[in-house]
């Protein structure tokens, strides 16, 4: 099966063998077949994430589990499960227009719901685990359905359980607890510029304002292949940032735990010097550093390549080493 349109970098990709999983209970015999041809496998979502090879050796499970439904209501709370093939952008449209506020931060953010939990996505000053209950999944090491809380998942940021045993959950279903109680969260300065006058914006308001900046910020991957940012910004021991501000002091970070501090990634690449560059076929986007993309016919190696050339420039004037966010195949 051919994957170059499942994969937002637009590599040229095959899966040896594919699987479209419609329903979860495909899953058990779909895994069981696998084993028994001690087949390699691996999930793919909505492709954003991820950089692919030329092959897919073994079997790619496509997972295209359908279904948004309102299973919980309270004084409260707004109790919402969905199918994991859901697309995430999709969903959180669906929210809003049935008056569920709360992810209008997360708009636009490509791929789906059942990969959200994943690398627990976020954006705008919000992290989706502050909306999730529990996420359903296949556990491929105990053969059977199991229902992670959210304590469960061990989320952080850009992290989760899932992400720290690979190849072993395939989630199903996502179940999201959504406060009837809303504020606005604006204070994330992209968008608190939108806002300077308009203090009580609805959150229909921000969800436009975030579409806008995400469009302006971040290529559509129709038109050049990318897969958002490409680095995780890295989180350093607060002495080293003591030493790294003295030396750049308009080094852009963020608070983190007490001892240590979140340094912004895109803002190190473009200090090297390296935003708008190109290297053959791929290249650091002009409007975002922290973006790679294929112009056109790269590969995963060249996008590799690309990474390493970074790293060792942010190394080098830093000393700071940056983890490559999207998932390797
Ligand atoms: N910056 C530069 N030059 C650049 C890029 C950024 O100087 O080329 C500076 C910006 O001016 C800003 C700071 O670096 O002061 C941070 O940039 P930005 O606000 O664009 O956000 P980011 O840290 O680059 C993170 C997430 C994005 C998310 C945005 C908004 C990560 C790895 N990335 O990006 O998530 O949309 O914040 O919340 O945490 C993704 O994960 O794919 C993604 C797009």
């Amino acid at each position: 099966l051919d994957l170059k349109s499942r994969n937002t970098f637009g590599f040229d990709a095959k899966a040896e063998l594919a699987f479209e999983i419609t329903i979860a209970e495909q899953i058990p015999a779909v895994m069981q077949e696998i084993a028994a041809k001690k087949l390699p496998w691996r999930v793919l979502g909505g492709g954003s994430n991820v950089i692919l090879p030329k092959v897919l050796p073994g079997a790619t499970l496509l997972i295209n589990i359908p279904g948004v439904e309102v299973i919980g209501s309270n004084l409260d709370i707004t109790t919402i499960a969905v199918g994991s093939g859901v697309n995430w952008h999709e969903f959180v449209s669906w929210t809003l227009d049935h008056d569920f506020c709360g992810l209008e931060n997360l708009a636009l953010i490509p791929g789906t719901v059942g990969a959200a939990p994943i690398q627990n996505i976020g954006a705008y000053g919000t992290e989706v685990v502050e909306y999730i209950q529990m996420v359903e999944a296949f556990d491929t090491k105990e053969q059977r359905f199991v229902a992670l809380s959210k304590q469960d998942c061990c989320f952080a940021y850009r992290n989760s359980y899932f992400k720290q045993q690979p190849n072993r959950f395939i989630v199903s279903k996502v179940v999201f607890d959504i406060p009837k109680q809303w504020q606005p969260r604006i204070q994330y300065a992209d968008l608190a510029k939108q806002f300077l006058h308009n203090s009580s914006p609805t959150a229909k308001d921000i969800f436009s304002a975030v579409c806008a900046i995400r469009t302006q910020k971040l290529p559509d991957p129709k038109l050049i292949g990318n897969a958002g940012s490409f680095f995780q910004n890295p989180i350093v021991p607060n002495e080293q940032y003591e030493t790294l501000i003295l030396k750049h002091p308009e080094l852009i970070s963020y608070p983190d735990t007490d001892n240590q501090r979140k340094l912004a990634a895109g803002w190190l690449i473009d200090q090297c010097g390296l935003k708008g560059q190109r290297m053959g076929n791929v290249g650091v986007y002009e409007n975002q550093a922290l973006v790679l993309v294929n112009h056109g016919g790269g590969t995963a190696q060249d996008i590799l390549g690309l990474a390493k050339c970074i790293q060792d420039a942010v190394h080098g004037k830093f000393g700071v080493k940056l983890e490559i966010e999207p998932n390797i195949f």
